[in-house]
């Protein structure tokens, strides 16, 4: 069985300057190489003079309704050069962030999620008789496997530099996983990307609500956790 990672951080900050890509698997304490397992994306054509900063600059709401919002700005693109990852059922998987695009921002922005806010991470598999390696995801059955809120009214559990930017950012990516073991069970609350998130609601939601008055007040997006 193939399956496919999505994370979406929907993040509000302050830091313009740089940004990250989840471009490292982590796979039972074990960090792969960068772009190894997760499908890379390209630079935002207004930053491609900056490769580097382009490919980390992040996605907004004009890009929810977009297929670069499945996996990244043209991830599809790199499908064919993405290995796929085998993992036990059970197994504890993550994914990290590369270093910083920048290499004289302060080195508190490297190698860490500086903007900070929530996250969810989802899984689907490509219709039977469709490659991983030639999927872009946009029809896929999405279903959420984690989900990372607030942890007070003033701390995301995924924290690092806090502090108020008043347009919410999305930060994408997909990993390749083919998932073995007896498996069992099925999930039964799907979202699409593109498709899932209404932008108008989720940055009311964020900056009036999650943000400026308390974090807990941002209850979540898309379908509820499967735990198996
Ligand atoms: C995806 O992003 C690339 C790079 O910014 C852009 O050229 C392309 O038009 C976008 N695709 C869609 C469907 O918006
Ligand atoms: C690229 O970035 C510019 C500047 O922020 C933005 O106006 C444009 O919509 C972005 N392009 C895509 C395809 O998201
Ligand atoms: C994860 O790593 C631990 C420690 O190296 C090992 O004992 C365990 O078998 C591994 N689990 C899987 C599912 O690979
Ligand atoms: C940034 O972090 C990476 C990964 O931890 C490390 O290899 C690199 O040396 C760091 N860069 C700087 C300038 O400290
Ligand atoms: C929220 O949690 C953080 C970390 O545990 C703590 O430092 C902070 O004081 C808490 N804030 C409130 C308002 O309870
Ligand atoms: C998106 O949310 C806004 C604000 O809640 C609402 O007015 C609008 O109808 C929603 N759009 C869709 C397509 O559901």
């Amino acid at each position: 069985m193939c399956l496919s990672i999505i994370t979406l951080a929907i993040l509000a900050s302050h830091q313009v300057q740089a940004h990250y890509l989840f471009g490292h698997l982590i796979v039972n304490g074990t960090k792969s190489k960068p772009f190894q397992y997760v499908r890379d994306v390209t630079a935002n054509e207004t930053y491609d003079h900056d490769a580097e900063f382009g490919r980390q600059y992040p996605l907004f709401g004009h890009d929810l309704d977009s297929t670069n919002f499945t996996c990244g700005r043209d991830a599809i693109k790199f499908a064919q050069k993405t290995a796929t990852a085998t993992i036990i059922a059970g197994t504890e998987v993550g994914l990290r962030v590369i270093p910083k695009a920048k290499p004289w921002l302060p080195n508190i922005y490297n190698d860490t999620i500086f903007h900070d806010g929530p996250a969810n991470v989802y899984l689907a598999k490509p219709p039977s008789g469709v490659a991983l390696e030639s999927w872009a995801g946009d029809d896929g059955e999405w279903f959420k496997i984690a989900g990372f809120g607030a942890i007070n009214s003033t701390k995301w559990v995924i924290d690092h530099q806090e502090g108020f930017y008043p347009y919410t950012q999305f930060y994408v990516n997909c990993a390749h996983v083919n998932i073995i073991g007896p498996g069992g069970g099925m999930p039964s609350t799907f979202a699409r990307f593109p498709g899932a998130y209404n932008y108008t609601e989720i940055d009311e939601r964020m900056n009036r609500q999650g943000w400026l008055e308390d974090h807990t007040k941002f209850t979540g997006i898309g379908p509820s956790v499967w735990t198996g």
